[in-house]
């Protein structure tokens, strides 16, 4: 094909680029703009890293976009953790942006956030640690050569910031291979006689999710080599529709969706309805209603609003509405068909039919249900 097919042989790009690419321009500013003394191997001054997360405006005009909205003081306690010697552990329940924070710390931080260990329930010592190139060894014996080295390791070596996803995910035997790195800095090479000490920079955030308590439970000795900072969920309704609009502006945008025209009274129903079902109660606190299954955390309501951006663009006459998000909403909220579903319908005819203003989006979600 040619130049003509319609942009078939654009060079690709990624689809999701690392925060530290994504963020470049703002990173290199901040860099520029920073005075303050940066613990070893940092790029950026604490203050500097909280500014990138939390956004501000530098002297020179430069506008630092907020990555995170929530309490300052949780960013400052996360960011200071990591210039000691003591690991940080976010917690909070699902779609509280642990793993955003996490990807954007060590973005800022270490000018990388590509060191990561996904946890699960099948995650092996060797990818905590370090693992073999088979045919290496078996040619040449154990040596450095035939040694793969795993994100936490390169971390080490390189005083970066090692990033483990869903810490309690991991077998309790695996996690404990983290005691040694975390206590004594260093990760033991019995094979070879030898052993990788941590250079100075080094440090590691963990994240998991409170939910999981119990499936594989942090052992003490572990936790002791960690700083806790729980992520909360959204204060606030307008707090919400806040990081949903500016989530969801982001993402249509790397997606190339044609902007949808002012869709803020969309992203509030939504948010609306999940907050309510997920606080079990009215916003105006008048009427109780039951919980569904779901999480339906912030998260969630940005995928909906996504999809539905997606569906007005491409279907609808650009103007994002009920219509769009209904579909969406009834998939977040009705995890289990049998239960959520008489969960979802108590909610629609009790509250939304009645509500002021909510007509649309109650006859938009009626022809959603099938
Ligand atoms: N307080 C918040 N500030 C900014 N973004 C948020 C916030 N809460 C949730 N998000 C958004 O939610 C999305 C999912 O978060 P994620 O990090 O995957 O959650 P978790 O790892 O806690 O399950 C991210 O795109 C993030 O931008
Ligand atoms: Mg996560």
């Amino acid at each position: 094909m040619t130049d003509s097919s319609g942009g078939f042989e654009a060079a690709p790009s990624a689809l999701r680029p690392h925060a530290e690419d994504a963020f470049a321009e703002e990173l290199r500013a901040l860099a520029a703009a920073d005075d303050r003394p940066r613990p070893a191997r940092w790029r950026l001054s604490p203050w500097a890293v909280c500014t990138y997360l939390l956004g501000g405006e530098l002297p020179g005009g430069t506008v630092i976009t907020p990555k995170y909205v929530g309490p300052r003081r949780l960013v400052e306690v996360a960011v200071s953790t990591l210039a000691t010697d003591r690991a940080l552990l976010l917690l909070g329940v699902p779609g509280t942006a642990k793993t955003w924070v996490s990807e954007h710390l060590a973005a800022a931080v270490s000018g990388d956030s590509t060191l990561l260990v996904q946890g699960t329930a099948g995650t092996s010592e060797e990818a905590v640690r370090y693992g073999w190139n088979y045919a290496q060894l078996l040619a040449e014996g154990p040596s450095r050569k035939a040694l793969v080295p795993s994100p936490v390791m390169r971390a080490m070596a390189e005083g970066g910031t090692a990033r483990v996803e869903e810490l309690t995910r991991i077998p309790a035997d695996v996690q404990d291979s983290l005691i040694t790195v975390l206590s004594e800095k260093t990760l033991p090479l019995p094979e070879l006689g030898e052993e990788v000490q941590a250079v100075r920079g080094f440090n590691l955030i963990a994240t998991a999710n409170d939910r999981d308590r119990g499936v594989n439970e942090l052992s003490s000795a572990l936790r002791r080599r960690f700083n806790t900072v729980v992520l909360p969920l959204p204060e606030s309704a307008e707090a919400e529709v806040e990081i949903v609009a500016r989530r969801v502006d982001q993402l249509g945008r790397s997606l190339e969706l044609p902007s949808a025209a002012d869709g803020t009274a969309e992203i509030r129903r939504v948010v609306t309805v999940f907050r309510e079902l997920r606080d079990g109660v009215t916003a105006d606190g008048r009427t109780r209603i039951k919980s569904p299954s779901g999480t339906l955390s912030t998260a969630e309501a940005i995928s909906v609003v996504t999809g539905g951006m997606a569906l007005a663009a491409h279907f609808g006459d650009g103007v994002l509405r009920a219509a769009d998000v209904a579909a969406g909403v009834l998939g977040a909220v009705v995890r289990d068909p049998a239960s959520d579903r008489v969960v979802w319908q108590e909610y629609l005819e009790a509250v939304v039919r009645e509500r002021d203003g909510w007509k649309d989006f109650y006859r938009a979600c009626r022809e959603a249900s099938p």
